[in-house]
């Protein structure tokens, strides 16, 4: 039994559901196009469920922040949520007004509505808890016109924001079917990983990886963490290798520096559970270049790992039961050095472990290769699937789960 309830727990029929969903997408800034519809796909199953079982579907999402350019209205999100179910969605250009009231009152059983960008209204992403939440406008507008109050955006379930937990306080509250499976895979590997299990960070952004193998290697979920992309560098140089110019400039300017001493204990105290690159492949005259370590410091820049941290890593990810790949391990937009993320994304594709896969560029490299398929769980959620990872509590799970108490 799981400690939420879900649509398997509702009788939707004839019933007004306010669906919260993450159409989150990346907007192409020239065009204001969106270049990606995963998110409005996997959301798009849930609601096609909810209205086949005769529920009035009022759906409420984000699309980027305030002041930012991919803060715009969601006309663009309805008409490829129409597309991807084959069924027309009403859009009202209004988020809890007069207009979105009359049009929710007069949906039919089996009708969709988006409501707009509710991030559009300003209080939205003040943090709150659900009672708090409770008595903004946006609650007190919209929960006397529902019957149920659906959270399928586990993708912002980090944010104790009014659309994500508000709801909770006043509605009989569920979770939809991509928050289920998306908690599913992710206990799965944090609270009953098959053994060994292994986690590879990589990618550009190293801010979370300190306290997220710090979290899984002290609470014995994760044998090895293998590091690759720019964590990787910034582990090397826990390490004591000096990667030379280029590479502790970017480092430094990317305020990456602050992260080493953490890492330099880690290591101390799980010496064999971590691994960092053995070779890496630089770029010299916009060409592919392999050199070990111990030849560092290098005058290239670093744009992958080399063949022989492909082959140790490869036979680590052949041993595991569990694996969690996070980040590609290189440059892969850049066609020579694809060569490491690939190899190792391939591996983990081929390995019979329960594999899942996050974040942004990772779920965009695993497309890119055509792996998608090959992965037993590929995680829409960016920031949510780091908190997760590190242990903390998600607030939108949290409500929801305060909510089924009640
Ligand atoms: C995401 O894409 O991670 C979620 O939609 C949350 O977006 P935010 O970081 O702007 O809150």
């Amino acid at each position: 039994m799981p400690d939420f309830l879900t649509i398997d727990d509702f009788n939707f029929k004839d019933k007004t559901a306010l669906i919260r969903v993450d159409f989150n997408s990346p907007i192409d800034p020239e065009t204001n196009k969106i270049l990606d519809d995963t998110r409005i796909r996997v959301h798009g199953e849930t609601i096609r469920e909810l209205v086949e079982k005769g529920a009035k579907a009022v759906i409420l999402a984000h699309q980027g922040r305030p002041g930012e350019p991919d803060f715009i209205p969601l006309k663009q999100h309805a008409e490829l949520l129409g597309k991807v179910l084959s069924k027309p969605v009403k859009y009202v250009n209004d988020i809890f007004g007069e207009t979105a009231q009359k049009t929710i009152k007069k949906l039919k059983s089996g009708e969709i509505l988006l409501l707009d960008n509710v991030r559009g209204f300003l209080n939205e992403r003040k943090k709150g808890t659900p009672q708090e939440h409770s008595k903004q406008e946006l609650v007190q507008r919209l929960a006397p016109l529902a019957d149920v109050f659906v959270n399928d955006a586990f993708a912002a379930a980090h944010r104790a924001h009014a659309s994500v937990v508000g709801f909770t306080a006043v509605l009989p509250s569920i979770a939809g079917r991509v928050m289920e499976r998306e908690l599913k895979a992710l206990t799965k590997v944090l609270e009953t990983p098959e053994k060994p299990c292994v986690f590879i960070l990589g990618g550009a952004k190293a801010d979370d990886s300190l306290d997220i193998s710090r979290y899984v290697l002290m609470n014995n979920i994760a044998d090895h963490v293998l590091t690759g992309g720019v964590i990787g560098h910034v582990f090397l140089v826990a390490k004591g290798f000096d990667l030379g110019k280029p590479n502790m400039k970017f480092l430094e300017k990317k305020g990456q520096m602050g992260l080493v001493l953490g890492i330099e204990e880690l290591m101390r105290r799980y010496p064999r559970a971590i691994e960092v690159p053995v070779d890496v492949a630089v770029e010299i005259d916009g060409k592919r270049k392999e050199c070990a370590v111990s030849e560092f410091p290098t005058e290239h820049p670093i744009y992958d790992i080399g063949t022989e941290t492909v082959k140790k890593y490869t036979e680590i990810v052949g041993e595991a039961k569990s694996i969690v790949l996070s980040g590609p391990m290189g440059v892969f937009e850049k066609r020579e050095f694809v060569k490491g993320t690939k190899e190792i994304f391939n591996a983990v594709a081929a390995s019979e472990a329960f594999s899942l896969v996050g974040g942004g560029h990772t779920v965009a490299a695993v497309e890119a290769l055509g792996l998608a398929e090959e992965m037993s769980y590929v995680s829409t959620a960016g920031g949510a699937l780091i908190e997760f990872l590190m242990g903390k509590q998600l607030p939108g799970v949290v409500a929801l789960k305060k909510a089924a108490e009640t």
